[in-house]
């Protein structure tokens, strides 16, 4: 890569990065109140989600350095996190968050390998599968609690929130 490419691959790499430092915090955020309401199946499934956003911003973190080991992988948030979400509106909003990554991620992917880094369009397609099955949880659960409401809800109660 001539140092523009890397510059430029740089860039989305460190976007992508401050995306899951968000999303880690927001996925928190909802697994303590999931958990404080007594919904343990669901905060432990929304605190592993959160641990794979973090593996995520690792990843992005650990190709930023081997491209440039001087350069410092950002430690910015992208945008705000939303506190005190209900568990209806929780898994909406988790399913479209992960589908406006999913979208980024592919535009970063393309970018990347107009930029001739198939490593880092090979990562950025690696994470996309995984933000798929993170949709497809939040979905799912989405959809349970607007077919079943309160009579899923109170099947969440049981399990450990950590
Ligand atoms: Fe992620
Ligand atoms: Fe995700």
């Amino acid at each position: 890569m001539t140092p523009e490419q890397s510059k430029n691959v740089i860039e989305v790499l460190n976007k992508a990065r401050a995306m899951e430092l968000k999303a880690i915090l927001q996925y928190l955020n909802q697994h303590y109140g999931l958990a404080d309401d007594d919904y343990g199946k669901l905060a432990s499934a929304v605190k592993k989600i959160a641990i794979d956003e973090m593996k995520h911003a690792e990843e992005f973190a650990e190709r930023i350095k081997d491209i440039d080991g001087s350069q410092e992988p950002t430690a910015e948030i992208d945008g705000k996190i939303i506190k005190g979400q209900e568990a209806d509106t929780i898994f909406l909003f988790d399913t479209e968050e992960e589908r406006t990554t999913m979208i980024k991620y592919n535009e970063f992917a393309k970018i990347c390998r107009e930029n001739n880094d198939a490593v880092s369009a090979t990562l950025f397609e690696k994470i996309i599968n995984e933000e798929q099955e993170h949709f497809n949880y939040f979905d799912d659960t989405a959809t349970h609690i607007k077919k079943l409401g309160n009579s899923f809800l109170a099947r969440q109660t049981s399990g450990t929130a950590d």
